[in-house]
């Protein structure tokens, strides 16, 4: 048997038939597919992880009530941020900010209301002249069409708006017995505009455009603006009372000569 076996191997013949046998093997299944469509079930040898249970995030599911394979967080989830330590030390602040800016904790600087809700009577923010700059620069982008640059209601937008537009030196906005008159309501109003009775907004909301950051520094802004109109030269440095008086000087005496102008105007139109 064994010489046999010997001989088969050794025939020149059936080696080559042989040899033949397997480089078809070899080369058919590896070319054969290639390119082709078909529509049988291809072979697996090693099936391994290619068939798994799969769902897309928009898809449907049988398995959840809701029909919804993508899942909601669990009521009362908060974003987290970066990172789950809480430091003080210098290197962390820019974490620190992110953390506070995603959990909102803070009522006061966030949603301006105290720990049982009530409006804040004034900022949690402490205004300094570049808050209140850039609060002018934003009340002047977004507030001035409807509400004036002066905040007395005169905005062109405002005098076509649906509804009559709020004159910030109605004595209601300085009123710390209303709320009308608190920061924290002025700042919700940012936010979130005022809806009527009716459901129907009135003032759209400003919270995709201003921040709390922002919106603080408007509050800020509209502060200014009305005690603009209420201070007297006494309130004013003494340094800064010299100055002032030169301007309303010069400004009285432009006023009447524009007034004595516009009036002859009138007189000669008149005529
Ligand atoms: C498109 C016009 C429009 C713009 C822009 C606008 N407002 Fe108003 N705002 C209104 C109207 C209308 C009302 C009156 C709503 C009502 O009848 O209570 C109002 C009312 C208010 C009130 C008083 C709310 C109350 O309850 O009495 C405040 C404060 C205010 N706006 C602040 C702002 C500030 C600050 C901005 C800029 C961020 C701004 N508004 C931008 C239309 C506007």
């Amino acid at each position: 048997m064994t010489t046999t076996q010997h001989t088969t191997l050794r025939h020149p013949l059936r080696a080559t038939a042989l040899g033949l046998a397997l480089a078809m093997g070899t080369i058919v299944p590896l070319s054969g597919c290639r390119g082709e469509r078909s529509d049988n079930t291809p072979r697996q040898f090693f099936p391994d992880l290619d068939d798994q249970m799969k769902w897309k995030p928009q898809g449907k599911s049988e398995f959840f009530a809701d029909g919804r394979t993508m899942r909601l967080p669990v009521p009362g989830t908060v974003a987290f941020g970066r990172t789950s330590q809480v430091s003080d030390q210098p290197w962390a602040e820019t974490y620190m900010t992110q953390r506070a800016a995603l959990l909102r904790e803070d009522d006061a600087f966030f949603r301006g209301v105290d720990e049982t809700g009530a409006y804040l009577a004034r900022m949690p923010v402490a205004p300094s002249r570049a808050m209140i700059e850039r609060g002018m620069e934003r009340f002047d982008i977004y507030c001035s069409a409807c509400h004036g640059y002066e905040g007395d209601a005169k905005g062109t937008v405002g005098a076509r708006w649906s509804y009559p537009v709020a004159n910030f030196h109605d004595p209601k906005y300085r009123d710390l017995a209303q709320n009308t008159g608190k920061d924290g309501y002025l700042f919700h109003v940012v936010r979130n505009g005022v809806i009527g009775g009716d459901g129907k907004q009135k003032m759209p909301g400003y919270a995709h455009a201003l921040n709390e950051q922002d919106a603080w520094a408007v509050v800020a802004y509209l502060r200014a603006l009305q005690n603009a109109r209420l201070a007297t030269l006494e309130d004013v440095p003494t340094t800064e009372r010299e100055i002032l008086q030169r301007q309303r000087a010069s400004a009285g005496q432009t006023a009447t000569t524009a007034d004595a102008t516009s009036h002859s105007a009138t007189n000669g139109g008149a005529k």
